[in-house]
């Protein structure tokens, strides 16, 4: 069995990356960091191929696709992505347009690249990384939020077209909590609930996709949390979103938020 990972060169992707390598599945890993991927060939052992993409580019998420189509990939897993916090106004342009070309423009080319192979031979499961944002609004981190609830929803609404074409493709949604890895300095944020390790998260979303669920939400905290959208008004749930995340001040200076 083969997999792809995106945004393997760090936290939950890294973690992907070792629990398919010790089940025994030959892997291609991609991320910009070059000298990583290297590295994780050299330590990971088995069958690792790399390809170097930034896939706020568009020419790179094709050639990823480009170098993986042809060799039998079983599983795609969309992980690469990265948060901005801040007022929306005051957020840099440049940075969140990339933002969403990686969280969003480039897990939407690759799942439709990779679904329709995968249909062709009614095997394949996509994995896509959303996480518990994806089910609210975000204030202070609204074009992260907006992007995870993009993901979540396009998987939704393509698990529905699979199963009514009783397809053997699965897809599956990993939609965490705060998850300990890089992603908090990236997204100058500090975490305001105690974070699950990225080794968890990973193992926990590939049994699920493995056994074709649809949701994989780890944490129970975290799973009663993205029932709040069913219960409480939209425009409160955010109003409570903002006061959690503005209220989350660190003596840094530094604001935390939910994941
Ligand atoms: N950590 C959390 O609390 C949390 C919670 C919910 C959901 N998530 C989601 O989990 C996923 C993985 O994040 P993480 O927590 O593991 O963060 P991380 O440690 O910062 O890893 C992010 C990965 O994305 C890759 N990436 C970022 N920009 C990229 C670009 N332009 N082109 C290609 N790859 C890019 C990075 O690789 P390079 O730097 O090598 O490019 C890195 O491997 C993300 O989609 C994130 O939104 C995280």
């Amino acid at each position: 069995m083969k997999a792809l990972i995106t945004g393997a060169t760090s936290g939950i992707g890294q973690s992907f990356a070792a629990n398919l390598s010790k089940k025994g599945w030959a892997l291609i890993l991609t991320g910009r960091n070059e000298e990583k991927l290297k590295e994780m060939k050299n330590s990971l052992g088995g069958s690792v191929e790399i390809i170097a993409a930034d896939l706020a580019k568009r020419e790179d998420v094709f050639r990823v696709y480009e170098f993986c189509r042809d060799k039998n990939v079983d599983m795609l897993i969309n992980n690469a992505g990265y948060g901005l916090f801040g007022k929306f106004d005051e957020t840099d342009l440049d940075d969140e347009v990339n933002m969403i070309n990686v969280n969003i423009t480039a897990l939407h080319i690759l799942t439709k690249l990779f679904l329709r192979d995968f249909k062709k031979n009614d095997h394949g499961t996509i994995l896509n990384v959303a996480s518990a944002a994806g089910f609210m609004s975000g204030p202070l981190m609204a074009a992260y939020y907006g992007s995870k609830n993009y993901v979540l929803k396009l998987s939704l609404a393509i698990y529905e077209e699979l199963r009514r074409d009783h397809s053997n493709v699965r897809i599956t949604v990993l939609c965490p909590g705060p998850v300990d890895t890089n992603f908090n300095n990236r997204a100058g944020v500090s975490f305001s609930v105690k974070p699950i390790t990225a080794d968890y998260a990973a193992d926990y979303a590939i049994s699920k996709a493995l056994n074709g669920k649809f949701f994989a939400i780890p944490g129970l905290v975290v799973k009663l949390g993205t029932l709040a959208p069913r219960f409480l008004p939209q425009k409160l749930l955010a109003a409570i979103v903002y006061n959690i995340q503005k209220a989350k001040k660190t003596s840094d200076g530094k604001e935390k938020a939910l994941k």
